[in-house]
């Protein structure tokens, strides 16, 4: 019996399939490139020393996405295919709405077809709205202020109709914070196309010379130093936090929602100094006015995943910024050769 892990060659995707091979499961990976790069399939091959089967294609194609549920032995979902530029999602809502939406029930109907009734979903602290009452825990109502973010507001509630309709349906809504960082060997991690919309590659894109300056948007939050605090999570926790919620899922049925965070919030200045004490390295940044939509404070409580599903955040801030630059400075053009 294997994993499905829609969305596979991305970011968190890929670090997910590392974490899922060591702790046993067969994983099997669908991606359309959208947003990723072949290379990352011949890194995961080296990482973990096993060939992954990989169908290339769309979540939209049904009749695609039937194939590979009839040709294997499929008994979870782990679900990350969806774009996630906010910004983007601003400019081209329909394109986004169809790719999470459209995709998300897609997979739903094709599982059900072929009688796969357990799926882990990749959701965001983005559903959290504008709520400023951080820690934020998972009872708080969800809202969104742009289009991605609304489609995974509605993502979350179609998954949680779908439990509620099917009693033997598993589902579980992870609501991830901010993740950074690397894999420890450098060979895979977040590759942006074009200008990141995220700080972290932002920091590295500067460090390694691509890019000027970093923008610090607002320094007159109300934080310790001014700027705005977020939780930062390494990918690698990140990642293992899925192995938890597969094997839960595994054992339980009905839908349940884990904030993955570490619980600590850290600000974009700190983030910037802990990344030039770990590389040895000099971040030029400007303040900039503050941006549309932003807040001052977001972290998670994430006791409920540490009481239900064991897991915990294990790595340090200077565990992240080290990775992520290991990452960036062995990979400057990301997965470009
Ligand atoms: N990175 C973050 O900061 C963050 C935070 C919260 C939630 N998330 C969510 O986690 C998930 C993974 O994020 P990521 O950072 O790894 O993004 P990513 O873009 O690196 O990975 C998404 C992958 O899905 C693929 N994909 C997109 N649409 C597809 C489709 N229709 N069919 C098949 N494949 C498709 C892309 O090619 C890409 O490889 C997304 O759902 C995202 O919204 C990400």
């Amino acid at each position: 019996m294997s994993i499905l892990v829609t969305g596979g060659a991305g970011y968190i995707g890929s670090h997910t399939v590392v974490e899922l091979l060591a702790a046993g499961y067969d994983v099997i990976i669908v991606d359309d490139f959208s947003n990723s790069s072949p290379e990352v399939l011949k890194r995961l091959a080296t990482i973990t020393g096993k060939e992954i089967p990989f169908y290339q294609g769309s979540i939209l194609d049904k009749t695609f996405l039937d194939k590979v549920f009839k040709e294997n032995k499929i008994e979870a979902v782990i679900h990350f295919a969806a774009f996630k530029a906010v910004g983007e999602s601003v400019e081209k809502p329909l394109v986004y709405y169809h790719n999470n939406i459209t995709g998300t029930i897609t997979l739903l109907e094709v599982m059900t077809g072929n009688d796969v009734k357990n799926i882990v979903f990749s959701s965001s602290a983005t559903v959290y709205g504008m709520t400023n009452v951080s820690p934020l825990t998972e009872d708080l109502p969800t809202s969104a202020t742009n289009p991605y973010g609304y489609t995974k507001v509605m993502m979350e509630q179609i998954l949680n109709d779908v439990a509620h309709a099917n009693p033997d349906w598993s589902v579980t809504n992870l609501r991830y914070f901010n993740p950074i960082g690397a894999h420890e060997s450098g060979m895979i991690g977040e590759a942006p196309n074009g200008i990141p919309n995220n700080l972290m590659p932002y920091i590295t894109q500067v460090a390694v010379g691509k890019l000027k300056e970093l923008n610090v948007f607002g320094d007159d939050y109300d934080t310790h130093d001014g700027t705005g605090v977020r939780d930062y999570i390494h990918v690698v926790d990140l990642a293992k936090g899925h192995v938890k919620a597969v094997k839960n899922n595994l054992a339980n049925k009905g839908a349940r929602v884990y904030n993955l965070g570490t619980g600590h919030g850290y600000s974009v200045l700190d983030l910037v100094k802990a990344f030039e004490k770990a590389n040895g390295v000099t971040i030029p940044y400007v303040i900039k006015p503050r941006r549309a939509g932003d807040i001052a404070t977001c972290y998670a409580d994430p006791s409920k995943a540490k009481r239900e599903l064991g897991w915990e955040a294990q790595k340090t801030l200077t565990d992240m910024v080290r990775d992520s630059w290991k990452w960036q400075s062995q990979n400057p053009n990301g997965y470009q050769l």
